[in-house]
């Protein structure tokens, strides 16, 4: 039933770069059920081109849709940038969230008419799609985005802090002089590097990560569409499309929690 509070949350990302969105939404919204997919088969999206990463995003979400999903949200930086209208539409009348406007709402409240560097993939950065976001909210805000490619894997790799990490975001950095008043995590693997990207910015930068601001809006659009959920139990499915050993490995990472690939079901999309 459409209106029905207790069918589960989708959550989609182009692999396990969204357990870092699904932590926080499982943190807010404890009684709720969630269905994550990973489409580890595809990844990244971020290199891609929109018109691939449109319909890879259209298939996969899908899925999500034959889960009899209550809201989607789309825990990808990339997909969000790229093809969130397209899904919105797709799935309608269900409720989609992306996470770059809630990143975009994060930085304009942390520092309004700042300054503002976007750290993303080459696909979010081509479509200045925080740069879009960031004006529709704050006009005199000034953006620059940053494409930070080796940053994904950095993070996928569990390189996320030390020497290592820190000499690849100050080079990455150093490319910027526009002295932000805030940098923003457009990417859903950066938060894993917060420690090695804070260690490279003057102690004033506020550091945005969309994750939190997210789950609000989420908790929010349910509410107002009477789709709460109370004395649930949390139940959570991870679906992915290839390397269930893979995903358990790196993803136990992003989530926080231990994972095994007795937790990932394979899916073919
Ligand atoms: N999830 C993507 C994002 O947030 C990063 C990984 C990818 O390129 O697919 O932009």
């Amino acid at each position: 039933m459409i209106d029905d509070p207790s069918r589960p949350i989708g959550v989609f990302d182009s692999g396990v770069g969204g357990l870092t969105v699904l932590k926080a939404l499982r943190t807010r919204l404890p009684d709720e059920d969630f269905v994550y997919l990973g489409d580890t088969a595809r990844l990244p999206y971020g290199t891609k081109s929109p018109a691939s990463v449109v319909r890879y995003a259209e298939q996969a979400t899908r899925r999500l849709l034959a889960e009899d999903v209550k809201l989607l949200v789309v825990a990808c930086n990339t997909a969000s940038a790229v093809a969130l209208e397209a899904l919105s539409r797709a799935m309608a009348p269900l409720p989609v969230v992306g996470v770059v406007e809630p990143g975009a709402l994060a930085a304009t409240s942390a520092r309004p008419e700042g300054s503002h560097l976007v750290l993303a993939t080459e696909a979010t950065v081509r479509l200045g799609a925080y740069r879009k976001a960031i004006a529709a909210l704050d006009p005199a805000a000034r953006v620059r985005e940053l494409a930070c490619e080796l940053l994904v894997a950095l993070a996928e790799e569990g390189w996320t802090g030390g020497e290592i990490a820190e000499s690849i975001v100050r080079r990455y950095l150093d490319t910027d002089a526009s002295h932000p008043d805030s940098v923003i995590l457009g990417c859903t693997h950066f938060p894993l590097l917060v420690d090695a990207i804070r260690a490279c910015l003057d102690p004033g930068v506020s550091v945005v990560d969309s994750a939190v601001t997210t789950a609000k809006v989420v908790a929010d659009t349910l509410d107002r569409q009477n789709l709460c959920r109370d004395n649930g139990t949390g139940q959570l499915r991870l679906l992915a499309t290839d390397g269930a050993k893979r995903f358990a490995r790196v993803g136990g990472r992003f989530l926080g929690a231990a994972l095994t690939a007795a937790d990932v079901e394979l899916v073919d999309i």
